[in-house]
């Protein structure tokens, strides 16, 4: 059996451990290893190199993804996966393991549906992938994201400002929510909180009043403009005010353990299903089990909110 292995949308740390187990795995059970290089456009383009045991040595500890990545739109077009197709099967190669987010997840099950059985592995810092209970690369992106606000925390409390953060995530507010809590932001909005102006202000103000030095305001990116919010703040709550946003910074750096781990099983469960001859499955973690089911119902399960909601902080 010859598989392939490629990262595609936004990388995620621990990408490169998935990777590692993947190759490993597969050349364990004498199968062939094949790399493609830059997602799924480096598919179409036919960027598919052999690889060996010490092809992926040495990149188990790294953030990034060797393999490369990319978003390609044009891969919901037949006629552009068909060049996919047909380029692996140049190769000879009969199935693929994808590592990425739910646009990564599309493109294997259209792949699968046209003869390459595909299973796809959770790798992005969103978790926004409902059917497991953790994306590999979250764990880290959140460290990355908890160092930058305690930093920012230092400097709020110096000057007595109020810091507004915004914190990646495209539509789920989990690295917000989590990072908030982490650390002890007084504020967090996400899509799960909803955006009201007037009980921010009124919650400002009210810190204001109480006497509290600084404050800490964690809102998840796409909410709204926080330099903005910021400036807004300022004017109704008298706290002088600052905005950043943390951007790709989260995106880099060296996988924590979780991540590591997290990734090497899910990399070495892959090559098992696709050894069974399954295709068209999405590897899931649910509690510390690691599972597959269909990825057309991996896409299906509906976001439950974490119940850290509950734990968020209250200002009075
Ligand atoms: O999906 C990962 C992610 O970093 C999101 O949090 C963010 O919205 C998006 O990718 C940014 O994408 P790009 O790197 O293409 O700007």
């Amino acid at each position: 059996m010859k598989i392939g292995v490629l990262t595609s949308g936004g990388d995620a740390p621990g990408m490169n451990a998935a990777i590692r187990a993947v190759v490993r795995t597969a050349l364990h059970y004498g199968m062939e290893a094949y790399g493609i290089y830059d997602g799924y456009k480096g598919l179409v383009e036919g960027k598919i190199v052999r690889l060996g045991r010490n092809d992926v040595g040495q990149i188990l500890n790294h953030g990034g993804t060797i393999l490369g990545s990319s978003r390609l739109k044009e891969f919901k077009e037949i006629a552009v996966r068909q060049i996919a197709v047909d380029n692996l099967k140049e190769k000879g190669i009969d199935a693929l393991v994808v590592i990425g987010g739910d646009g990564t997840y599309r493109g294997a099950m259209a792949l699968t549906e046209m003869g390459i059985n595909c299973v796809a592995i959770p790798g992005t810092i969103d978790n926004d992938i409902s059917s497991t209970e953790y994306t590999i690369g979250f764990f880290t992106a959140l460290d990355t994201a908890i160092g930058a606000i305690d930093k920012l925390r230092d400097t709020s409390f110096s000057h007595q400002r109020c810091t507004v953060v915004e914190v990646m995530g495209r539509d789920c507010g989990d690295l917000s929510i989590y990072s908030g809590i982490a650390c002890g932001a007084e504020i967090v909005i996400t899509r799960e909180t909803g955006f009201n102006k007037e009980n921010i202000f009124k919650q400002v103000t009210y810190a204001k009043s109480i006497g509290k030095r600084h404050l800490i305001i964690v809102v998840a990116e796409n909410i709204t403009d926080v330099f903005e919010l910021a400036k807004e703040v300022e004017e109704h709550s008298g706290y002088e005010s600052r905005a950043t946003v943390l951007g790709h910074i989260q995106r880099g750096g060296t996988p924590s353990a979780f991540d590591r781990i997290l990734a090497s099983k899910m990399g070495s469960y892959a090559v098992s299903v696709l050894r069974q001859g399954l295709g068209g499955q999405a590897v899931c973690a649910r509690g510390i089990e690691i599972k597959h089911i269909d990825i057309q119902q991996a896409l299906d399960v509906k976001r439950t909110v974490t119940d850290l909601y509950d734990y968020l902080p209250k200002l009075n």
